[in-house]
């Protein structure tokens, strides 16, 4: 049957959810605006209990086809109701097949990995009976001390929107309810990134502009996208919890930007507004989140609690209800629910074991890599080395390579990047040691949820003799691979830190191999910009190689080896040290401009110059980047120009140059960034070979919401352009707009 065949028209949709509205009683309604949690840690009556009352529209935090079946047959055949469940799970970057975490996904700078990558997490979630994801995660974070920062695109919005349209088109396909597709969730709105000095769930203070001109481009371009559903965050914006903000997700998501799809709370969110001083006690919170947007209430029961007492009472009116419910069913009879409750539980196998997934990890890790330095060319690496020691706590952690967001457990499948050396020099010796193992100071919540997860306990003398072990072991080595950054759970929810150096004795063990004289390369695995400081001194190459996912092993023996050329760049700057951060290209400029007379450093006690600026990333080739040509010298407010630059490949292998188009407004109603990131794009090119790449600059690009004039503007100023390989580009031209 062709696909396209199963989308419903919206005035059946329309139809048959004012059918199903009509027969439904209060209580029924407020179970569909209800999410219940189905794992095992849960407390309260049992999931089959509360569906067979009608109490739940959607289940999360369960993963077994077969259960899905059994609750799904339970809502189905004996609910009052017989509205099937919606089930839902955070698969961020993969479910079985797992891709690179999201942050090192944008460091492709690459949309079309991007959505093939959740295209392939969608096809297995859905095998497995899961309707709904809770991604993408589109918060714009530039605080690396931020756990969180891994699950996103990174500190900008050009770059975040492209990655947010990439998803949701990735997870959902051509419209909503297309086969083999999950709904996706944007999440989580609004502002969640910018929490005070980087701690997780901390108050933020964001002006309008910011929000309007930084923070909101990734959501409404997943609005744009057709994304299904919103998630509200946890945090207080501006004084105003997220999940009880009226103006976030009414006045911007429905009112200017015309979402149509419903809002779920983050997990327990609803609750949590009594606990964060704003509501007096659950009855107010369920109110008051109902009537600021809030749909659907995850996992805090406070809607079942509650709402039904508040319409009695006059509180809420039915018509509020009826209008959470509509967006809820309209998605479950989009996604073709009543026809097909039920997953096939045979072809999950199937559907997990293909190789071409695999494939697609392996390439989407390839293409995530990042080269941050190669003196003297030392990769990639001959493949004749006879001895070769791979030494570092990640070498050979399956938790490290897949990364964050993997509470249903690492897969057994994970390929290692000892393993991954191992397979690509199959007539070498090569050894390991993993050095001292490192942990989180405080251990986190989610690690008790972790299947995998087991506390360090190595003794000082054990991690001392760990230590001696991997040096003898460096030693016997013609080339030493380290493999270093931050375990799995040092990065994600609830995983903030105030330092981004390498944790534990990480850099003393860097430090004592590289005094043996011999060829070391740092692979870093980790979740967040790092500040290796002595290693980007010392160390002649370097690749972040982030958390790759399940083929990540693979990828980065390719890159070692050169069988796939690095191209990626970095979609945050890497902080010198975590008290520099937030720190972020598109800074405004200030009276004390760096190169003008009046500079002042803006610390006496260090730079705060990124040790790596945002867009950066090296290559086994070079480009040149010339000719750059505005196709008009004076535009009018309103109109495009063309913007064209010429890129060759001038070295002597082929490989990906990602062109970027950066703008500054010279004055105008307010002051603008130095710099703004406009247009991207990826390219590949043989050795000698050149391309021309085209940027539209008009309107689009150009508006922006003036603090000073209280609207989006477009002003008549001088406009400054560069184009070249990152942020520092200094290939420049100027644009006249004139009204
Ligand atoms: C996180 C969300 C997530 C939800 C459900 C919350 O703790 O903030 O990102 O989607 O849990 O797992």
């Amino acid at each position: 049957m062709d696909a396209k065949t199963t989308i419903i028209a919206d005035a059946e949709v329309t139809a048959r959810v004012e059918a199903l509205i009509e027969r439904m009683s209060l209580a029924e309604k407020i179970g569909q605006l209800t999410q219940i949690g189905g794992a095992d840690w849960v407390r309260g009556p049992k999931p089959e209990e509360i569906i067979r009352k009608g109490g739940a529209g959607s289940v999360l935090w369960l993963n077994d086809t077969q259960k899905f079946n059994a609750l799904q047959k339970i809502a189905v055949e004996e609910s009052p109701s017989k509205i099937p469940l919606l089930f839902a799970l955070d698969v961020i970057h993969g479910y079985r097949t797992i891709f690179p975490v999201p942050l090192a996904m944008a460091a492709s700078w690459d949309p079309v990995v991007v959505e093939q990558a959740q295209a392939v997490a969608a096809r297995e979630a859905r095998a497995a009976g899961l309707h709904w994801t809770f991604g993408p995660m589109l918060d714009i974070a530039r605080d690396a001390r931020w756990g969180r920062i891994v699950e996103g695109a990174g500190e900008d919005p050009c770059l975040g929107a492209a990655m947010a349209a990439a998803q949701v088109r990735g997870f959902q396909g051509e419209y909503l309810g297309a086969p083999d597709r999950v709904i996706a969730c944007a999440k989580h709105f609004a502002g969640y990134g910018a929490s005070d000095g980087g701690r997780d769930y901390d108050p933020v203070y964001l002006p309008e502009g910011q929000l309007r001109n930084v923070y909101f481009p990734p959501f409404e371009a997943a609005v744009k996208a057709g994304v299904g559903t919103f998630m509200s965050a946890y945090m207080d914006l501006n004084d105003v919890p997220a999940t009880g903000n009226r103006w976030l997700l009414r006045d911007i998501l429905r009112d200017e930007w015309g979402f149509q799809g419903f809002v779920v709370s983050d997990a327990f969110a609803v609750a949590s507004l009594v606990t964060q001083g704003f509501a007096r006690d659950g009855r107010d919170a369920a109110g008051r989140a109902l009537r600021a947007g809030v749909d659907m209430d995850m996992a805090s029961s406070t809607y079942l609690e509650h709402l039904a007492g508040l319409v009695e009472d006059g509180t809420l009116k039915m018509a509020e209800i009826d209008a959470a419910v509509r967006r809820i069913l309209a998605i479950k009879v989009r996604l073709g629910l009543f026809e097909q409750p039920y997953t096939d539980e045979a072809k999950l196998a199937q559907v997990l074991a293909q190789p071409e997934h695999r494939q697609a990890a392996r390439r989407a890790a390839q293409r995530s890599m990042v080269l941050l330095r190669n003196e003297g060319q030392l990769l990639p690496l001959a493949k004749n080395f006879r001895h070769v020691a791979v030494i570092g706590p990640l070498a050979d952690s399956k938790e490290a390579t897949e990364g964050s967001w993997m509470v249903f457990g690492h897969t057994p499948a994970a390929v290692t990047v000892l393993d991954g050396i191992r397979a690509k020099l199959p007539d070498a010796q090569v050894e390991y040691a993993p050095g001292p193992e490192i942990q989180r100071d405080i251990p986190s919540f989610f690690d008790t949820m972790n299947p995998n997860f087991k506390a360090v306990t190595q003794p000082p003398d054990a991690a001392e003799a760990a230590f001696q072990t991997a040096i003898a072991t460096a030693r016997r080595a013609e080339v030493i691979v380290m493999v270093l950054g931050e375990n799995a759970n040092m990065a994600g929810e609830a995983a903030s830190r105030a330092s981004l150096d390498l944790p534990g004795r990480q850099e003393e063990l860097l430090r004592a191999v590289m005094a043996l004289g011999k060829p070391v390369v740092l692979v870093l695995l980790n979740g967040r910009p790092l500040s290796i400081n002595w290693a980007a001194e010392n160390v002649p190459a370097i690749i972040e190689a982030w958390e790759p996912g399940t083929e990540g092993g693979h990828a980065v023996a390719d890159i070692l080896f050169g069988d796939a050329n690095p191209g990626g760049k970095l979609p945050v700057a890497f902080p010198r040290q975590g008290s520099h951060a937030p720190l972020y290209y598109a800074r405004n400029l200030t009276h004390s401009p760096e190169g003008s007379q009046m500079y002042n450093p803006r610390y006496w006690d260090g730079l705060p110059a990124p040790l790596y600026p945002f867009g950066f990333g090296l290559s086994y080739t070079t480009f040149s980047i010339t000719d750059l040509k505005v196709s008009a010298a004076q535009v009018k407010v309103g109109d495009s120009v063309t913007v064209t630059a010429s890129v060759t490949n001038t070295g002597s292998v082929a490989g990906d140059e990602v062109v970027q188009l950066y703008i500054h407004q010279r004055f105008g109603s307010d002051s603008r960034p130095m710099r703004e990131l406009k247009g991207f794009e990826r390219l590949t090119l043989n050795p000698g070979e050149s391309r021309t790449v085209t940027f539209e600059l008009g309107p689009e690009q150009l508006k922006y919401w003036s603090t000073n004039a209280g609207e989006w503007v477009q002003d008549a100023t001088v406009i400054d352009l560069w184009v070249g390989s990152d942020s520092l580009a200094t290939l420049h031209a100027d644009l006249v707009v004139v009204r």
